[in-house]
C-alpha cells in the first residue's frame, strides 16, 4: 500500500493506472476507521484494480468548531487496516493542500437539503460536495463507494454526480451495525460508557417505527412516539426523527406500497451527535 499526500502524486498515479486498463476505486472517509468503512474498501477491492481509500477530515462540512476539534484522528491504526483489506492507495492529504485557497463556489441542494442533516448542520451538504469533487478529480474514479448509514450524504452525492456529469458510478453499500444494533461511526469512539450503555435505543426506536410504518400507521404517530421513546431515556437528547420518501427525503404522511420510506433520526448521547437510519422497501 502506497501513502500519497499531494493531489499531483494521486492524479498521476491513477491516470497512470487508468492508462495501462486498470479499474479505479475510492473511498472517501474522515478516517478512525470502522467495520463499515472496511466493507466498502472490500467492495471495492472485489470490484477494481486499484482501491484508493482517502482520510481527509474535512473542515469545511462541520459547522461545529467543538465537533471538527474532537473528531477522532488515528492515522497509524487507520493505516494497519487498510493494507489487508485490500486499500492500494491511502490518500492523506493536509487541509493546506485540499484548500490552498478558501472555496467560493457554493452548493444548492434545493430541496434534498432542506430536511434532515441540511437542514440541521447549514453548510454541511456545501462541504461534503465541495470535498467529494475535488476527490473525484483527483483521483479519478471508475466507482466510489459511500455508506447507506449516511443516506442524505448518498443522495446529495448522486445528485452533484447527475448534476456536474462526473464520469463515475456511485455504489451505496448498507449500513454496519455493533452486535447491540449501534450503527457503527467514528463518532463512537467519543461515547461514556453511560452513554453507550443507551446508545442501541436509536436503533430500536427506528425498527420499531419501521414496524409501524410497514403495518400504515401515520407518519405523524410514528414520529411522535418515537420521539417519546427516545426523550424518555434522560441520557438522549433527540435532534429530529423524519419519515421521509426513500428518494427524494420529503417527508411522508403515509406509507404507499411500492414506494421505500427512510426513517431518519440525529440525537446527542453525552455530547456526542449520532445519526442513523432504516429504509422499509
Ligand atoms: P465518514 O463518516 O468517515 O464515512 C466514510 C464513509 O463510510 C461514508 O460513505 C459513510 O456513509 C460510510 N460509513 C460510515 N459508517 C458506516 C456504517 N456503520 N456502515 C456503512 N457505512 C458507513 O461520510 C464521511 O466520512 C464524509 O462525509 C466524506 C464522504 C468522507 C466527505 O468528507
Amino acid at each position: 500500500m502506497q501513502i500519497l499526500t499531494t493531489a499531483a502524486e494521486l492524479q498521476a498515479y491513477t491516470e497512470q493506472a487508468r492508462q495501462t486498463g486498470k479499474r479505479v476505486g475510492l473511498v472517501p472517509t474522515m478516517g478512525a476507521l470502522h467495520a463499515g468503512h472496511l466493507q466498502l474498501v472490500q467492495a471495492a477491492r472485489a470490484e477494481c484494480d486499484e482501491v484508493i481509500v482517502s482520510i481527509f477530515v474535512n473542515p469545511t462540512q462541520f459547522n461545529n468548531a467543538e465537533d471538527f476539534r474532537l473528531y477522532p484522528r488515528l492515522p497509524e491504526a487507520d493505516a494497519a487496516l487498510l493494507g489487508p483489506a485490500g486499500c492500494t492507495v491511502l490518500f492523506e492529504p493536509s487541509v493546506d493542500e485540499m484548500y490552498p485557497q478558501p472555496t467560493v463556489l457554493r452548493f444548492d441542494f434545493g430541496d434534498l437539503e432542506r430536511v434532515m442533516e441540511g437542514a440541521h448542520r447549514p453548510g454541511h451538504f456545501n462541504g461534503v460536495a465541495t470535498v467529494v469533487s475535488k476527490l473525484f478529480h483527483m483521483a479519478r474514479p471508475h466507482r466510489a463507494y459511500f455508506g447507506q448509514k449516511d443516506w442524505q450524504q448518498v443522495a446529495v452525492v448522486r445528485q452533484l454526480v447527475a448534476d456536474l456529469s462526473f464520469d463515475l458510478e456511485i455504489v451505496a453499500r448498507p449500513t454496519i451495525r455493533e452486535a447491540d444494533g449501534l450503527a457503527m461511526s467514528s463518532r463512537n469512539r467519543r461515547l461514556g460508557a453511560e452513554a453507550r450503555a443507551v446508545a442501541p435505543l436509536l436503533h430500536q426506536v427506528l425498527a420499531a417505527a419501521a414496524a409501524q410504518v410497514q403495518q400504515g400507521v401515520p407518519s405523524a404517530q410514528v414520529q411522535a412516539e418515537a420521539n417519546i421513546a427516545l426523550a424518555a431515556e434522560p441520557l438522549i437528547t433527540p435532534e429530529y426523527f423524519e419519515v421521509a420518501d426513500a428518494q427524494t427525503l420529503q417527508p411522508l404522511t403515509a406509507y404507499m406500497p411500492g414506494r421505500s420510506v427512510v426513517l431518519c433520526l440525529a440525537a446527542h448521547l453525552g455530547g456526542v451527535r449520532l445519526i442513523d437510519n432504516v429504509v422499509v422497501e
